[in-house]
């Protein structure tokens, strides 16, 4: 038998950094999804495929020796195993249209859709319980993980999220596309942030005045996305990112992507830690092939629609 589930990816549209210090953010995910087949084999392995390339380890021999990227996966197997007292493995293999490493949520929606798939061989769970086994999975290579993304790829749709209040739904049904351009600029999350933090450190007043900036702008931006009012929105998302360029966390590339962007777009910004990483920029019908050709110029670049679907557990 064969257990398949799929995830999808999300971007961040508001409150990136701010929200490190308890501002709130705006999370929303994305119809880019990994999809996982799991099945039982005889054999006593777990057998990881994927486009980040091929594992295999001995189930009793696996729990810290595996490669770093592949951990999660690893630690759901052997779980669920250990739990079914079952004798044989498993195969995974995982099918992603999402890219990696550039802060669209690869690694939370392939640890959500894996503990579906992973456990959908022996038992059906609400997803509550497979959000938490994802964060889980998750920690076995994000020690720190806030567990948004998880949240946000499991539920599917729109979401705020604060440190002190955790997740909060929105049931907002707007429509809108984004058009993401990614910087192929590397980054890594832990060291904007640390960038960030040193920032604050030297400028604590100018920081209390962003900080406070970016919550009143959330605040606004949670009125719009109500009312579908994409022109106050892009407005706003702008608006953020002229916030996230004090902070220091934009660079000449993105700066030129979102110039493009916005010749055309409602408003764009940077999505996630920046430093490198994607921008994203807010349109609909009216002007998303034009947003996209400005983009294409420059980089690799494509459209995606809010998921309203959150993890799936068949097809
Ligand atoms: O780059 P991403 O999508 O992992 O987002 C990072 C968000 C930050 O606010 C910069 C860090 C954090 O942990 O909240």
């Amino acid at each position: 038998m064969k257990s398949i589930a799929s995830a999808p990816g999300k971007v961040i549209l508001f409150g990136e950094h701010f929200m490190v210090y308890g501002a709130k953010a705006i999370l929303c995910s994305i119809d880019k999804r990994i999809k996982v087949t799991s099945q039982v084999i005889d054999e006593r392995k777990i057998k990881i495929k994927s486009d980040l390339g091929n594992v295999e380890v001995d189930v009793d021999s696996s729990s810290n020796n595996s490669i770093n990227l592949m951990k999660p996966f690893v630690y759901l197997a052997t779980r669920t195993l250990k739990k079914f007292k079952k004798n044989g493995g498993i195969e995974i293999n995982i099918e992603s249209d999402i890219p990696s490493g550039i802060g669209l949520g690869s690694s939370s929606a392939s640890c959500v859709a894996a503990a579906a798939s992973i456990t959908g061989l022996f038992e059906k769970l609400p997803k509550e319980d497979i959000l938490k086994l994802a964060i889980e999975a998750e920690r076995t290579i994000f020690k720190n993980t806030s567990g948004a993304d998880c949240t946000v790829c499991t539920f599917g749709g729109l979401a705020e999220y604060d440190i002190k209040n955790g997740f909060k739904k929105i049931n907002s049904k707007v429509d809108f596309n984004l058009v993401i351009a990614n910087s192929k600029q590397s980054h890594h999350t832990s060291e904007v942030v640390e960038k960030v933090k040193k920032f604050k450190d030297n400028n604590k007043e100018l920081f209390t005045s962003l900080y406070s900036q970016e919550s009143e702008l959330i605040q606004n931006a949670l009125l719009a996305l109500e009312k579908n009012d994409l022109s106050t929105i892009g407005s706003l998302m702008s608006k953020n990112q002229i916030l996230l360029e004090q902070i220091g966390v934009s660079t000449d590339r993105l700066d030129l992507l979102l110039k493009e962007a916005k010749k055309t777009s409602f408003g764009a910004k940077i999505t996630g830690a920046g430093g490198g990483g994607c921008i994203i920029a807010l349109v609909d019908k009216s002007n998303i092939e034009q947003t996209l050709t400005n983009l294409k110029n420059h980089d690799d670049v494509f459209s995606s629609k809010i998921d309203y679907r959150g993890l799936l557990d068949t097809f």
